[in-house]
């Protein structure tokens, strides 16, 4: 397996607190994979992406870009920054610029861009990202789900390797869910991005990741292929995680109408594929 970010035993304690935001953690994010980050509210997801693009350092443990240990120097983490980047859960905490265009802009300027080449660059993000038409809004005139939008769409001007993403369908209806998964679709599939999710929706992970980390306590507690990491129930039960709803309907479904053998259905249309072969047969 090629890895493009490695976590080893890494330990990390906020000032004033008793107990560790992450306890001894240990993963490696596989190249190209669409990965999901499964776990409580508490359980590290945040610490453990701002150690990811190095905005934190590990009190103890070591964090790799491609089997090198970050070195913590400025030069590294520009470099760092550009190739992960990190979409904060909150758009408020990312947006800083007045208007949408060039809050766009505001990293590449710090990347060191010409001014020709930057403005070439935020043109294209605008109109990759359906913001063509609010180009010059004020930032705090856009909806959440607008500002979400732009947030990504700052960071993925960047052209990151790895995408990371902090419960971006927090607080989104069921609408611009849609959108965002069929933004990260494109993205994984034609800029070829390996993405990490995080997210406490288990129905979306089992839908649309292909490899999951379950994080309890800091630490990992599970990993794998959907498939293998859902499988195991009496895990995810234990954690009050659950399972996804389509594994418990086709529990319900097996074997009376499909043998025990045969893959599980990844979402519901093809449950309702598989529903209505077995019906006309
Ligand atoms: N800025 C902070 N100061 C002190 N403790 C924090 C801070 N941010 C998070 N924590 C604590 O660290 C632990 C992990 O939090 P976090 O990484 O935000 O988890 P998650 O993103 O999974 O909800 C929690 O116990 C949380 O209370
Ligand atoms: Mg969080």
């Amino acid at each position: 397996m090629d890895w493009l970010l490695e976590i080893e035993d890494v330990c990390y304690t906020y000032p004033g607190s008793e107990t560790p935001a992450l306890n001894g953690l240990t993963m490696r994010v596989p190249r190209g994979k669409r990965c999901v980050l499964l776990g409580h509210n508490g359980c590290g997801k945040s610490t453990l992406f701002l150690h990811m693009n190095g905005i934190y350092a590990p009190e103890r443990g070591v964090v790799k870009w491609k089997g090198e240990a970050f070195s913590y120097r400025r030069t590294f983490l520009s470099q760092i920054r550009q190739k992960v980047g990190l979409v904060f859960q909150d758009p408020e905490q990312q947006l800083i610029a007045s208007t949408v265009a060039e809050d766009i802009s505001y990293g590449l300027c710090s990347a060191g861009l010409s001014d020709d080449e930057a403005k070439r660059k935020v043109e294209q993000a605008l109109v990759r990202f359906g913001l063509e038409h609010f180009r010059e809004r004020p930032v705090h005139h856009l909806s959440l789900g607008q500002k979400k939008r732009v947030a990504l769409a700052g960071v993925m001007v960047l052209e990151p390797e790895l995408l990371l993403l902090d419960e971006p369908t927090a607080y989104l209806d069921r609408l611009h869910t849609r959108l965002l998964m069929k933004e990260l679709e494109r993205i994984h599939r034609e800029e070829g991005t390996t993405i990490v999710m995080a997210t406490h929706d288990i129905d979306l992970a089992y839908e649309w990741a292909d490899w999951v980390f379950v994080i309890e306590d800091g630490r990992l507690a599970l990993e794998g292929a959907p498939n293998e990491v859902f499988a195991r129930r009496d895990v995810l039960e234990g954690l009050q995680l659950g399972v996804p709803l389509l594994f418990d309907v086709w529990e319900a479904l097996v074997p009376s109408f499909f043998p025990e053998t045969e893959a599980r259905p990844r979402n519901v249309a093809d449950l309702k594929e598989r529903l209505a072969r077995c019906l006309v047969d």
